[in-house]
């Protein structure tokens, strides 16, 4: 049911975040700046909180949520640790990097979906870390989106997207990194998979834990993935628009010519750009490109376009990233 009135967002004063934080202990839910993207949060031990989560953003039950400590060192209160989960805790700590483990009986079924194991990520946000510090307990969060739709990466997309369906919307500027964190297996340390690329690499991972990480998609003889539910962030369709998105390794020549159809590069082109081409960087920096991604998406499906075509981006690293989400996007 909708509520009567738009949830507010508030700014991050000592008064503010203290006013949040109380409700947060008090089993309401509140939505979260991070550096990835925004969340939306509860009270990671309490169901009833959390059960509220699925609720406002329509999200199906089977759908696990992904536990915000404060410190890497609260690991081991809700989750069972291994040296390869403490390297990568060490190395990556706080920042966008989630970390997939069997869980602790504290952990309520709610938030792990039924499943014997949790995700956890320590957040780097300056105000979701005060949050957190001043809350005192573990906190929950999906991204802040109506379920299937594109992340939001500022305070007023998520005041789109639920402003009926919340009351309270912590405001911390723009999403540094603009993409949801990297998730990794690491229930057997001797085999770690990668879940979900984000801004910590493949690569990073690999060097930090000397050792070739799989695609979870690959490891079809886990029982769970074969069926498609290790991870269900990981559904083809997600992150998508409402206005049909199509990818391309290269642009055809000449197609901008169809003026309701948007086509949205990598790099600004060079030369004079038709009106209905979009770039992600001036330069083409992938930083900047994962950074302003979803709110272009979500521009170009209010600009009243036929379908979205995008390019694709080049090379290892963050491309591995926005591709994801690109081919996420563009899947019926
Ligand atoms: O950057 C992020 O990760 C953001 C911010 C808010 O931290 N959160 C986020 O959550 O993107 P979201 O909406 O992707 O949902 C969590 C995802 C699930 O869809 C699933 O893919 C994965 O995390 N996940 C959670 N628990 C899991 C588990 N026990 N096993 C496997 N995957 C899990
Ligand atoms: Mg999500």
């Amino acid at each position: 049911m909708p509520l009567p009135t738009l949830a507010r967002v508030y700014p991050g004063t000592p008064r503010h975040l203290a006013a949040l934080a109380r409700r947060l202990r008090a089993g309401e839910l509140v939505a979260v700046p991070t550096e990835t993207v925004y969340g939306l949060a509860a009270n990671a031990l309490d169901a009833r909180a959390c059960r509220k989560i699925f609720t406002a953003k329509g999200r199906p039950s089977r759908d696990p949520l992904i536990v915000h400590l404060l410190s890497a060192s609260e690991l081991e209160q809700v989750a069972e640790s291994n040296a390869a989960a403490r390297r990568l805790a060490e190395k990556f700590w706080p920042g966008p990097l989630t970390l997939v483990l069997p869980k602790k009986k504290i952990v309520p079924d709610v938030v792990t979906a039924g499943r014997p194991s949790v995700a956890v990520r320590v957040p780097s946000h300056r105000l979701f870390r005060r949050l957190l510090k001043l809350a005192g307990v573990p906190l929950a969060a999906p991204s802040a989106n109506a379920f299937g739709y594109v992340s939001p990466t500022t305070a007023e997309h998520v005041r789109l997207g639920l402003g009926r369906k919340i009351r309270h919307i912590l405001d911390g500027g723009a999403a540094r990194i603009g993409l949801e964190s990297t998730i990794v297996d690491l229930r057997d340390p001797a085999r770690p998979r990668l879940l979900r690329p984000g801004a910590i690499t493949r690569r990073e991972l690999e060097l930090a834990l000397r050792k070739k990480i799989a695609t979870a998609r690959s490891a079809s003889r886990d029982p769970e993935s074969a069926r498609g539910e290790l991870a269900p962030g990981m559904l083809a369709r997600h992150y998508s628009p409402r206005t049909p998105v199509a990818v391309h390794k290269n642009f055809p020549r000449g197609t901008a010519k169809l003026k309701n159809e948007a086509w949205v590069t990598i790099a600004r082109p060079a030369g004079r750009a038709a009106k209905n081409i979009f770039w992600l960087d001036a330069r083409g920096d992938l930083r900047g490109a994962a950074r302003r991604l979803f709110a272009l998406l979500r521009e170009l499906d209010a600009g009243g376009f036929k379908k979205i075509h995008v390019e694709l981006a080049r090379g290892g690293g963050l491309a591995e990233a926005i591709n994801d989400r690109l081919r996420r996007a563009a899947a019926r």
